[in-house]
């Protein structure tokens, strides 16, 4: 078999001892996390696993939130969530300090609650520019909320802007969903040199919670090589459990669901259940 045409990922290795300094002493106990969904590349399957990972928890009894810091509010949407009729957004709670308890709102999931995003939220990135401690609005936002939560999980735009940056520094962990094309490697090995620095700049807690492999196919060549690389990589980081590409993830935004609600049984949804499973056993794992 020819070598695999993509190169350059070569160069990046996980920093392991920063990774586990990070990881030891300031961790919050397990089911207390606040995990940034980041990927700087669009259509990857942040936001689907946004709603499908915060339902399949909220399934088993945790209690979730969804922050939507993606001006395309897919998220919102996807939850169910008009836009039109909501005060308050994630652009109140960063640019304007409005409290988060006063933007969160109710999903048609038990357990699992939303800060939705508004239109505005695509001129925060600027706006933010010029606001005092521009890096940690979302950071001191979520202090008074830690408690309330088991887990939030943060859907990130599509770059690296402060929007990301403010999930970042307010996050203990990334969990990044990873589509096994070419030019995926490239990226994640930008993505995490970038955790790296905001580590050292900003946030000590800060490492990879884990990659998760999205709209996997199977029947492709080329997903199954970059998928092993990816693993010989960064090893254990991978979730076993891989999301499999099915249509019906993909129909059930239209209908405002997630896909655990809009078709239980479909490969799609099995898959985010096993992926919560595995997300919960490792905690706990890490803390036995
Ligand atoms: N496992 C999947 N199978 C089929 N389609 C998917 C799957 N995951 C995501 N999609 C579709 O791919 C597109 C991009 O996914 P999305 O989660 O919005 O990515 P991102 O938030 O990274 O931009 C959406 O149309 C979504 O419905
Ligand atoms: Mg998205």
């Amino acid at each position: 078999m020819p070598a695999a045409p993509y190169s350059g990922f070569g160069a990046y290795r996980v920093n392991e001892a920063a990774q586990a300094q990070a990881a030891k002493g300031t961790r919050q106990p397990p089911g207390r996390r606040i995990l940034a969904i980041a990927n700087q590349k669009g259509g990857v399957g942040k936001t689907t696993t946004a709603i499908n990972l915060a339902t399949a928890l909220a399934a088993v009894g945790r209690r979730i939130l969804v922050f939507d810091s993606d001006p395309q509010g897919n998220a919102s949407t996807g939850l169910g969530v008009d836009r039109n009729q909501t005060r308050r957004s994630s652009y109140d709670v960063l640019v304007n300090q409005t409290p988060i308890a006063d933007a969160v709102v109710a999903t048609a999931v038990p357990g699992l609650f939303l800060v939705p995003s508004a239109i505005d939220l695509s001129a925060a990135e600027l706006e933010l520019v010029n606001l005092e401690r521009r890096e940690y609005r979302l950071h001191e936002a979520f202090m008074e909320l830690r408690e309330a939560y088991d887990y939030v999980l943060i859907d990130c735009p599509p770059s690296l802007g402060l929007l990301t940056l403010n999930a970042m520094v307010a996050a203990d962990g990334v969990l990044v969903p990873l589509q096994c094309e070419y030019l995926a490697l490239e990226g994640l090995s930008h993505l995490a040199r970038t955790i790296d620095r905001i580590r050292a700049g900003f946030n000590t807690r800060l490492y990879i919670q884990g990659i998760v492999l999205t709209m996997f196919d199977n029947r492709n060549n080329l997903s199954s090589l970059v998928a092993d690389d990816v693993r010989g990589y960064f090893g254990d980081k991978v979730y076993k459990t891989v999301i499999p590409r099915n249509v019906r993830v993909s129909e059930a935004p239209s209908h405002g669901k997630p896909v655990l609600l809009y078709d239980l049984r479909c490969p799609g949804s099995q898959a985010y259940i096993h992926l919560a499973g595995e997300i919960l056993r490792r905690e706990e794992g890490e803390w036995t």
